[in-house]
């Protein structure tokens, strides 16, 4: 199915390129910018890109964007969003698997990072988990990994998993997102992201 420009505008901010998928997997922009803020003059690793529409909003205030992505086409159009915004010298492009160790031992030196994993299986049956993750890549696999490297640590999750899940972690922030009335997602900010301890909410007016 094609995305009338229309829809991707209202969602993303401009002409920007998405199919379905990516569309649909894409943050809207009134949550990527309010999560950019938080990265204000750092230099950010992002994993995983999708068609790039939270790096559009992280490089519009991070020193700099490195930006992991494993499915070659939707880096492409990434790449093409980036530069319609006329922030290709923000950002760095990295083919590659998150979990694969080459990957992460060729990456420069960063001073956070944002995780937006893929929620990949859907439908009435899923059973969305934290622990022992279904996400592509499986979020408590990645945010180890990237607590290894870094204190300052945010991760985007699905809004239907059990807050006890996330107990055991290291202190966090849990910010509950909202359009409206509807709670979209989460986001985990560990470290120097962190801005309160404990549960917090950030509204969307519709
Ligand atoms: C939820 S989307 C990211 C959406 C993006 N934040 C946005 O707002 O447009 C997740 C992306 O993770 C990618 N991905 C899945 N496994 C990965 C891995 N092991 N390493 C890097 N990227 C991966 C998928 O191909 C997908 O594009």
């Amino acid at each position: 199915m094609k995305i009338s420009p229309d829809v991707i505008r209202e969602k993303f901010g401009d002409d920007y390129m998405a199919d379905e998928r990516t569309f649909i997997m894409g943050i809207d922009q009134r949550f990527t910018k309010h999560f950019a803020e938080r990265f204000t003059g750092l230099k950010v690793l992002e994993t995983c890109t999708g068609a790039g529409f939270t790096t559009l909003s992280l490089a519009r205030t991070a020193r700099h964007v490195f930006t992991v992505e494993i499915d070659d086409s939707n880096q492409k159009k990434a790449i093409s969003n980036v530069e319609k915004a006329g922030l290709s010298s923000h950002v760095t492009f990295i083919s590659g698997s998150i979990l694969d160790p080459v990957t992460v031992k060729g990456l420069p030196l960063f001073d956070a990072a944002f995780i937006d994993p893929d929620w990949a299986v859907t439908g009435p049956d899923h059973e969305y988990r934290f622990q022992q993750s279904n996400t592509l890549p499986p979020a408590d696999v990645v945010l180890k990994d990237m607590l290894r490297i870094t204190d300052n640590v945010a991760i985007v999750l699905p809004p239907f998993i059990k807050a006890e899940e996330f107990e055991g972690l290291p202190k966090h922030e849990r910010e509950k997102l909202y359009l409206g009335e509807s709670h979209e997602l989460y986001c985990l900010y560990f470290g120097g992201l962190m801005r309160f301890v404990g549960e917090t909410g950030f509204h969307v007016k519709i």
